[in-house]
């Protein structure tokens, strides 16, 4: 596998490729990599010629210095995971490779970021926005592949590459789950033993929505699972939402059958955040 620290030498290197009209394929992340991101790499590479993954912790995506503080860096041991999954390119940049000059880009995603992670996060998507955005400028791929497990940033990606004209194809890959179905995130190993051992609760909230809705309005399912998540006092719901998946616009009663819907959910544990989604259909 290269690894390339600097936008020239990657450019470089990926010029020469484009010019074979070879098909790459991008995989971003903010590195702390799990069996997530490595199916997000298989999938690539089952689809392309060369993949390309990017490490780079995104401090403009941080609305909190605390969790951009904590948040895990493991280089080494991302190397031969990535290595392991025969990945051709690692992209790792510094601050200032990534951000010669700041930022100062505003983007308007309408209602798309005024629910959930967007409310609850200000300037998180703009970040998104903006890393992603030069990502897919330096990299250049045929295809990139994002996770569900972040639903919305998937929704703000897409829309962005329309917003922008960018000539690439985004796929939606589905989220890997633990074996007791919690999601897989680089903030698990944060979580103490304790905490460890209640979060699948999240997961089981979500699942059981579809059943719930049969004989409750959407409002008494919130209620349901704010309640079962504080049960403890170990775990704090930031927020459940009940959603269109393609628009992300809250429903208050249940659609005629046959609509799409996502729930989303964000939990406070400790110190450490959690969030994780379900689709189904009304
Ligand atoms: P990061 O959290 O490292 O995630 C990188 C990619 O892996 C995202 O597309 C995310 O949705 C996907 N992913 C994470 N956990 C997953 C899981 N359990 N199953 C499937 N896919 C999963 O998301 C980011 O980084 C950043 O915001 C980034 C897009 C890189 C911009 O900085």
């Amino acid at each position: 596998m290269r690894i390339f620290n600097t936008v020239s030498d990657l450019r470089n290197y990926l010029s020469g490729l484009r010019n074979a009209e070879t098909e790459i394929g991008f995989v971003p992340t903010m590195g702390a990599l799990h069996d997530g991101h490595l199916a997000l790499m298989r999938r690539a590479k089952a689809c392309n010629e060369i993949i390309v993954c990017s490490i780079f912790v995104n401090p403009i995506q941080f609305n909190n210095p605390e969790d951009l503080k904590n948040y895990p860096r493991t280089l080494e041991s991302d190397v031969a995971k990535l290595e392991s999954v025969n990945c051709d390119v690692l992209f790792c940049p510094s601050v200032g490779e990534m951000y010669p000059e700041p930022e100062t880009k505003v983007y308007n995603f309408g209602p798309l970021e005024s629910v959930m992670e967007g409310e609850h996060r200000p300037g998180h998507f703009n970040g998104v926005a903006i890393v992603v955005r030069k990502l897919l400028e330096m990299v250049e791929p045929n295809r990139a592949y994002f996770g569900e497990k972040d639903f919305q940033q998937l929704q703000i990606v897409k829309t962005l590459v329309k917003l922008e004209n960018l000539n690439v194809k985004i796929v939606p890959c589905p989220t890997v789950r633990e074996p007791d179905g919690l999601a897989m995130s680089s903030r698990n190993i944060r979580l103490s033993p304790e905490h460890r051992a209640i979060v699948p609760e999240i997961n089981k909230c979500l699942a059981d929505i579809p059943v719930l809705k049969n004989n409750m309005t959407v409002t008494v399912v919130k209620e349901r699972i704010h309640q079962r998540i504080n049960k403890g006092d170990q775990m704090q719901l930031e927020y459940i939402e009940i959603a269109h998946s393609d628009t992300l616009m809250p429903i208050q009663s249940w659609p005629e059958p046959g609509q799409k819907l996502v729930a989303c959910i964000a939990v406070q544990v400790g110190n450490v955040r959690l969030i994780d989604n379900h689709q189904f259909n009304s």
